[in-house]
């Protein structure tokens, strides 16, 4: 069957993650989660200290940073490596997600990213998601799927996941944090997060893991054979 490349976009939390991994397991193709990368810049300039509003500091930075997926056959998993250091749960912290919105407006951080992003996508055969993969890093993607919930549902989903790793964690926090990213991911100058005009919205809202997994399949199923002709 031809390889295709899958372009799932959406805000923070509304199971993006969850269902590029399915759909890679399901087709035997590789996941590749872009916040991860973004994340992880943002964790290298908070541990260094970079000034992410001065050039000069970020160029540098960037020079000095090396990204890649390893997976894991194990457990199924591919986790983000800075510098040959596994920073896959570091990436995750509360730190990280207020800041890196911010960093991801920065011009030289997404060219950066974006160049990663498309050589990973020169095989096909990928599952990547984010905010901007189908209508800037990928905009010839066979498929693009641009998923939505419910705020409330998104904020428990949320919630739920950061409550495990620290209890103390208020609902009020991640309603915050997820209202703060929304905004600054939609309202940025480079590549705001935006459907593409050629994507399938998705709302799993009501939907469970399996539904939206055999939605999704579906459509991917379709853009396979459309693309082998
Ligand atoms: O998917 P995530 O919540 O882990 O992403 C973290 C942040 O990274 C998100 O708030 C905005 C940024 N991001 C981006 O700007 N572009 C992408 N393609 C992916 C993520």
């Amino acid at each position: 069957m031809q390889k295709i490349i899958i372009t799932i976009d959406g805000f923070s939390s509304c199971g993006k993650s969850t269902l590029a991994k399915q759909l890679a397991r399901e087709l035997n193709y590789v996941f590749i989660d872009s916040g991860a990368m973004y994340r992880a810049i943002t964790l290298y300039f908070l541990r260094n200290h970079v000034d992410w509003y001065n050039k000069e500091q970020v160029s540098k930075a960037l020079e000095e940073i090396d990204l890649d997926f390893h997976y894991n056959e194990k457990t199924n998993e591919s986790h983000m490596y800075l510098n040959e250091e596994n920073v896959e749960q570091l990436i995750r912290d509360m730190l990280v997600s207020e800041n890196v919105s911010e960093v991801s407006t920065i011009k030289e951080v997404r060219e950066f990213a974006v160049a990663q992003q498309q050589k990973l996508g020169l095989r096909k055969g990928i599952v990547m998601d984010g905010r901007d993969i189908g209508t800037t890093v990928f905009p010839n993607a066979e498929l693009k799927i641009f998923v939505t919930a419910d705020p409330t549902v998104r904020v428990e989903r949320r919630f739920k996941e950061l409550y495990d790793k620290n209890p103390n964690i208020t609902i009020e926090e991640v309603r915050n944090n997820l209202e703060m990213r929304d905004y600054i991911d939609s309202n940025r100058e480079v590549s705001p997060l935006r459907k593409a005009n050629d994507a399938i919205v998705l709302d799993n809202s009501d939907l469970t893991r399996e539904q939206q997994l055999k939605t999704a399949l579906k459509w991917a199923k379709e853009r396979m054979i459309a693309h082998a002709n």
